[in-house]
């Protein structure tokens, strides 16, 4: 009997769903042992304005937060842990480092194989190399990652988020825009996954997944999408420093400068951003070749070791 530890966290659902299509198909010689992420207090769903703001300097600096008690043993011995999380300000959610941060994920996961599912909207690159880091300093090994994104475009989704994690709404924005979110489709497909990864499980060997997972499309990266997201992450992390000096999560203080960086990331998005597409554009064929050469590292589940 193979033990497998699935750990997620989902505000809206879309997460769990998409974690639970891919275990859908294992059989019932697998033991699937489910751990839902509570925070406490939990956050808000849907977001109030200035909440959803003041997440962004916690989740770029990995800063955790309180959970309530796993119901899972730390000192059981699991074949397989799956870790599904969706993607804050280009940074795991921070439930998803609150959980990686503990002591208990150090236990559970050293020397064991790790497959992560990720459900974003379309930028997580940047996510799963923090993620990368702290399942390494746990003493796991990634072994597999999924990600499932939104495909509608960039600019529209941006939209569309927004307006789904203010009102908790997944619907049509007007009945013009696109569904939020990634669709019904793609979180139904997720089914197909299962297959590599039980064969995996019983081989005890899981070397050549992440290749029969890209075989079936785990990940499909928009290269201008990526590019922007390289960028943005910089940006971010001084963002978090210039937010944080005035004050921790919750502190009244920083309240001026997260409106500040609310205005600015929306004219990045909506001005710079096409301009900087363009420019992408224009430059790839001196850069594609470098460029393709990180696209293909963000597909595989090594960690470049700066
Ligand atoms: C505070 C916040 C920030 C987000 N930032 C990003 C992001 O940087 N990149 C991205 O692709 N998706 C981002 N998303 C979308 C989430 O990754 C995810 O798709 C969405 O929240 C639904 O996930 P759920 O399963 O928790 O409901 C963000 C969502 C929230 C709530």
């Amino acid at each position: 009997m193979k033990k497998v530890l699935v750990v997620t966290y989902s505000q809206s659902g879309q997460l769990n769903e998409i974690v639970d299509n891919v275990i859908k198909t294992f059989k019932n010689d697998v033991q699937v042992v489910v751990e839902r992420l509570q925070p406490d207090p939990p956050f808000p769903f849907p977001w109030t304005n200035i909440d959803f703001w003041d997440a962004m300097p916690d989740a770029v600096d990995l800063i955790p937060v309180k959970l309530k008690p796993f119901s899972f043993n730390p000192d059981d011995n699991f074949d397989l842990i799956i870790l599904g999380f969706p993607v804050w300000f280009l940074s795991p959610a921070i439930p998803i480092t609150s959980f990686l941060k503990s002591p208990q994920a150090a236990r559970v996961m050293k020397g064991k194989p790790v497959l992560t599912v990720i459900g974003a909207r379309n930028m997580w690159v940047n996510a799963q190399e923090d993620v990368k880091r702290m399942i390494l300093d746990n003493g796991g090994k990634l072994v597999g990652n999924i990600a499932l994104r939104d495909k509608a475009n960039n600019l529209s989704s941006v939209v569309t988020i927004i307006y789904w994690m203010m009102t908790a709404k997944k619907d049509r924005l007007w009945g013009i825009f696109p569904k939020p979110g990634i669709s019904d489709e793609d979180i139904a497909d997720a089914e197909r996954f299962g297959k590599p990864i039980y064969e995996a499980l019983k081989r005890g060997d899981f070397t050549t997944l992440q290749k029969d997972l890209l075989e079936l499309g785990a990940i499909d990266l928009v290269p201008n999408v990526v590019f922007m997201e390289l960028r943005a992450k910089l940006f971010f992390r001084k963002w978090s420093k210039f937010i944080r000096k005035k004050g921790e999560h919750g502190d009244p203080n920083r309240v001026g400068r997260l409106i500040f960086f609310k205005w600015y990331l929306l004219f990045a998005i909506f001005v710079a951003s096409p301009v900087a597409i363009l420019l992408f554009y224009l430059f790839l064929p001196i850069t594609w070749w470098s460029f393709r050469k990180k696209l293909a590292y963000f597909k595989g589940v090594d960690l470049k070791q700066n």
